[in-house]
């Protein structure tokens, strides 16, 4: 029996979730889910057969850039990777310009960087999708691998007690708050005063739960974040262009470690942990090693107890990542619908 669906994917572009229902996002999630088993029995699902995808990246990446390489090659698709030094991008040839050019040659473009407009410009003048792999503003690919990772612990998202620690106000928090909205959570963001989103997300958020029935949360106290929590999530404190700001971060936020206290708090034995990645639970990086050095911190978001635990499911949500933006990509591409039928 087939399923019907009262919107249409294809063609749009992948900005962030404001533009998405509620409905739109959980069919991309379940086609996810779709996509994962077919590729877990060896099913081939080259629906995207002959098309051509760039990927644009201002900054590093390796779950986001590896996602959609992998994802690409999977749907039948050639992808090409150009690095902010690889093209004349920014330096020699305008955003529109750029654009254009790409959109003459590629199916769709792929862009992470660093301010939201470049992905609203490249999505104005390129005349095929482009998606959103992280801007300073949003990472909605990056919510819909921590959605499908929860409705596959859980079993669905309306009702789900999601909390988010830490920059409430960075890529993470932003989105996070948007898409809970849409899917009806108990979204809870936890955090000091001065790093909670702004206020024209929040009311975004909060208008959009009137009519989802999600609860909305902002609160600097962790046991009220925290009660009968399903989910806890957190991201660095440092977002990537914004290292400046480590000392006063480490300050603000060394209180909204996630640890084993903190999880504890929630009363709930099967509390999920959640990370975006990469995180700083050890000293086996460069730069955690730097801030132990500096700061004498040996971890700073999450302990390395919480995050090699059984309530992390961090690394099922990299994985994830590659199928919901399979997902992404083959529903503004092509037509999909049946595959949630198969
Ligand atoms: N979570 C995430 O976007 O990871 P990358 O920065 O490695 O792409
Ligand atoms: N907030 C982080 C997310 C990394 C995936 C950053 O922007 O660096």
């Amino acid at each position: 029996m087939s399923t019907t669906f009262n919107f249409d994917l294809k063609g749009r572009h992948f900005l962030s979730l404001i533009e998405f229902s509620g409905e739109e996002i959980n069919y991309l999630i379940d086609l996810s889910a779709a996509f994962k088993q077919k590729k877990k029995q060896g099913v081939p699902h080259r629906i995207c057969e002959g098309k051509n995808i760039a990927l644009l990246f201002e900054k590093p990446s390796t779950r986001t850039r590896c996602a959609f390489t992998v994802a690409a090659i999977d749907l039948g698709m050639h992808p090409e990777y150009l690095g902010k030094n690889d093209i004349q991008f920014g330096k020699k040839e305008s955003v529109r310009d750029t654009a254009i050019v790409l959109g003459r040659m590629f199916d769709g473009i792929q862009f992470r960087g660093f301010a939201h407009e470049t992905v609203e410009g490249l999505a104005k003048d390129a005349g095929v999708p482009v998606w959103n792999g992280l801007t300073d503003l949003y990472h909605p690919t990056q919510i819909l691998a921590d959605f499908l990772t929860v409705k596959e612990q859980k079993g669905e998202l309306a009702g789900i007690k999601f909390v988010y620690v830490g920059d409430g106000r960075n890529n993470m928090g932003n989105t996070l708050l948007i898409g809970g909205a849409k899917v009806g959570m108990d979204m809870r963001i936890c955090a000091p005063k001065s790093l909670w989103p702004s206020d024209e997300i929040v009311n975004y958020a909060k208008s959009v739960a009137i009519e989802t029935g999600a609860v909305i949360t902002l609160t600097e106290s962790i046991e009220e974040a925290m009660d009968q929590a399903d989910v806890v999530y957190t991201d660095v404190w440092v977002s990537m262009g914004e290292e400046a700001a480590f000392a006063e971060r480490i300050e603000l936020l060394r209180p909204y470690q996630v640890n084993m206290d903190m999880l504890q708090k929630s009363g709930n034995p099967d509390i999920m942990f959640l990370h975006c990645l990469p995180a700083f639970h050890d000293l086996e990086t460069e730069v955690g090693r730097a801030i132990h050095e500096q700061y004498g911190l040996i971890e700073m978001e999450v302990t390395d107890e919480v995050f090699r635990s059984r309530h992390s499911f961090v690394f099922d949500e990299a994985e994830n990542r590659m199928h919901t933006i399979k997902a992404v990509m083959a529903a503004t591409l092509t037509e999909t619908r049946e595959w949630l039928d198969r």
